[in-house]
């Protein structure tokens, strides 16, 4: 038995944050940020919150699926930008979308934080004790950044995505998934609880980690689901940079038409980058039946996962 995603919906806030408007606040230039990141412009949250993005997500996503939220087992948020440590994100979802019977928590593994989150579904639907799960990943880093700092302000952005996962259909569902976690190397991508230290990051020691770490992840994940690395059709990766997007196509030998692309509108949303890029590739039309598809994702912590799925609808 496994689990298949039935149902997908994002948000994004509506205030845009060009590379222009940055000029203004740090020491950088649109070409710069450009050239180094891809990035364009970015979402930021002004009166949006970490659960009010959520809760129009799931909304969406409960939509598409043709579920209601009265049929929610399980609620499942990863973020690591919570305005409330307390009530979780999770149970305040439950309560603004109305899933009367869900189970909810929280769960923060940074970026990688939507993968985790859909191996803990994976985990939990296929032991029997829920049927399905909302997974959603929600950020609103804009006001975790330091405005100040020139090497880290212009890479992130606010926004959120989710699935409803359940058990899937014969031919469709999750093959296989790889996680892993470095917490020797943590240092490197680091921030404050509330009203603690903004964001700070190690941008030279991130990048090799991840240019080498996500192709070994992938290769082993595609590996353990009988694959090859040429049958994938799409490639669904953590958007964090361009060039890592680049590095890791080559290492893989993958052409970038099957890498999927969004960072140059939304910059990096951590947990939310990997369910918003799937949300907007299935609406364009690119993802069909049938499809072999590999999400990736990579951050700090460290922690980095891989899933392998056939798309079911
Ligand atoms: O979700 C996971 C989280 N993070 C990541 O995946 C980030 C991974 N790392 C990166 O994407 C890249 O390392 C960055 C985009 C953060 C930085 O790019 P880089 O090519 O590694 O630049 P660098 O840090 O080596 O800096 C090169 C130069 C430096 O100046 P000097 O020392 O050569 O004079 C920086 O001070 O660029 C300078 N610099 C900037 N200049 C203009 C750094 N940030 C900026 C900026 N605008 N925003």
């Amino acid at each position: 038995m496994t689990i298949e995603i039935t149902g997908v919906g994002s948000v994004l806030p509506g205030r845009v944050m060009t590379n222009r408007e940055l000029e203004g606040m740090v020491d950088t230039s649109d070409e710069w940020i450009r050239e180094r990141t891809g990035i364009r412009e970015r979402r930021i949250a002004g009166e949006d919150t970490v659960v009010s993005l959520a809760a129009k997500a799931c909304e969406r996503a409960l939509e598409d699926a043709g579920k209601k939220a009265a049929d929610v087992d399980l609620i499942l948020l990863a973020t690591c930008s919570p305005e409330m440590l307390l009530p979780c994100c999770a149970c305040q979802v439950q309560s603004l979308i109305g899933a009367e019977k869900a189970v909810c928590f929280d769960l923060n593994a940074a970026c990688s934080g939507f993968l985790f989150a859909l191996d803990t579904a994976y985990a939990y639907i296929r032991s029997g004790l829920y049927r399905n799960a909302l997974v959603v990943g929600s950020e609103v880093l804009s006001k975790l950044v330091d405005w100040s700092d020139r090497g880290t302000c212009i890479l992130f952005g606010d926004g959120a995505g989710a699935v409803f996962v359940e058990e899937a259909q014969p031919g469709a569902g999750i093959l296989s998934i790889v996680q892993g976690s470095n917490g020797f190397q943590g240092s490197v991508l680091s921030c404050g609880a509330k009203g603690g230290e903004p964001i700070r990051m190690e941008g030279k020691e991130v990048y090799r980690f991840a240019t080498r770490q996500v192709p070994e992840c992938i290769e082993e994940a595609v590996h353990r689901a009988g694959l090859s690395l040429g049958e994938i059709d799409l490639f669904l990766l953590h958007q964090a940079n361009l060039r890592i997007l680049e590095s890791i196509g080559k290492r893989l030998k993958v052409p970038m038409e099957k890498i999927p692309v969004n960072l140059d509108r939304v910059g990096n949303m951590s947990s939310a980058a990997i369910p918003v890029l799937l949300d907007e590739t299935q609406k364009c039309g690119k993802i069909k039946k049938g499809q072999r598809i590999v999400l990736s994702g990579f951050g700090a912590g460290l922690t980095y996962g891989a899933c392998v799925m056939i798309w079911g609808r």
